[in-house]
């Protein structure tokens, strides 16, 4: 057996970012300097969107798109509750409720019948995530935010490089779209996210709001609204445009990996694999994960994958199962069925654009060697 460890994700990182970091160290303008306004420009262009405004990670950005599209205390915004915590969380800083729908069981993101059922007179905005960069169904609820006069703001934190199936970027369909650049995300700056904005107006708001309120053309001491410290770095942002020069070939490391590990687990009895997408949409490669068969120990499947160096790790658990969501809103088992029963069997596997064949290989040979129950 080899004993070489395969990590669950790696980011890409080389001089390109070194050297752009060290640049902003040496100018002495480490925020809010030139490569803020450089990188929001370049990350909307390659979006087709009109802004964008970066911010300190993508659950900030959350929270800003959602003060945006008018969430205040009281309302209701409809999930998913099969993506990570954050999104609900974002929802919950304004003293909103998190209502969650459940999910298809194909796509793995919200499921906009399921999500129409879960309209009620408090419903304020609908908050889709394109979960493990699947492009969510954006007509079904545009259509349903125009019915019921909703405002939406999307989860993209996992679905940089994803396309709609008619031709549009995630992103660039003129609701408050939040990316996410943790380390393991399509294009990193360590921690940082960003927002895609149809109007000047939204971006002027969100741009004073990750500003402590500062208005653009007040001095340093004057606020005009309630405001957080959301700002993004000029090192992060410089980074971010390193990385923004390779996203095309980090993006199509990630789609080769994807069909490299397609190949090597396809035909396994009872494991899914991450659906086909449809006519021209494209996902955003993020993760891999599969779902393990019924009556496979998830568990201890990982503890497995691990004691044969292969790190792997349940994802997601579902949000509305965890013990704060339990506690605050009374959530108990059964309420989603699909969603339950996709995050009880569901494993990220090691993922990264610079896996080997022989790597995917490893880990495909180890996960049926842990599922056929041979010893480690
Ligand atoms: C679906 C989803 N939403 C929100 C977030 C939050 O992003 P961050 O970790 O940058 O705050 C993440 C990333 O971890 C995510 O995967």
């Amino acid at each position: 057996m080899s004993s070489e460890q395969i990590p669950l994700a790696k980011p890409v990182l080389g001089e390109a970012e070194e050297r752009a970091a060290v640049e902003v160290l040496r100018s002495g303008q480490l925020s809010l300097g030139p490569r803020l306004a450089e990188f929001e420009r370049a990350f909307a262009a390659r979006l087709g969107a009109p802004f964008a405004s970066a911010v300190s990670s993508g659950t900030a950005g959350l929270h800003l798109a959602l003060r945006a599209v008018g969430v205040q205390d009281g309302d209701e915004v409809i999930t998913s509750p099969f993506s990570f915590v954050a999104s609900a969380n974002a929802v919950v800083f304004e003293r909103a409720r998190p209502v969650f729908a459940d999910i298809d069981p194909r796509t793995l993101n919200l499921d906009p019948q399921a999500a129409a059922a879960a309209v009620s007179a408090r419903t304020r905005a609908l908050l889709p995530v394109h979960i493990f960069g699947y492009p969510a169904d954006m007509e079904a609820f545009e259509a349903l935010a125009a019915r019921n006069g909703l405002g939406i703001a999307e989860d993209a934190c996992e679905a940089l490089g994803a396309r709609h199936g008619d031709g549009r970027e995630v992103g660039a369909r003129g609701n408050p779209a939040v990316f996410g650049f943790y380390a393991n995300k399509q294009l990193t700056t360590g921690e940082g996210g960003i927002v895609t904005l149809a109007d000047l107006e939204t971006k002027e708001r969100i741009d004073s709001e990750r500003n402590q309120g500062r208005s653009p053309d007040m001095g340093w001491l004057d606020h005009d609204r309630l405001g957080f410290n959301y700002r993004l770095s000029d090192i992060a942002c410089a980074i971010g445009l390193a990385q923004l020069q390779r996203l095309e070939e980090m993006l199509e490391g990630r789609r080769r990996v994807a069909a490299l590990y397609r190949e090597a687990l396809g035909g396994h009895d009872g494991l899914t694999l991450p659906c086909e997408t449809l006519g021209s949409e494209r996902r955003g490669w993020f993760v891999f994960v599969v779902q393990l068969p019924r009556g496979a120990d998830r568990d201890e499947a990982v503890r497995a994958l691990a004691a044969r160096g292969v790190q792997s790790k349940p994802y997601l658990p579902a949000i509305h199962l965890m013990s704060f969501y339990r506690e605050r809103y009374g959530h108990r088992e059964g309420e989603f069925p699909v969603c339950e029963d996709v995050a009880a069997r569901s494993i990220a596997l090691p993922f990264f654009p610079q896996m080997s064949e022989g790597q995917v290989d490893r880990v495909a040979s180890e996960l049926r060697a842990v599922l056929a129950g041979a010893p480690a």
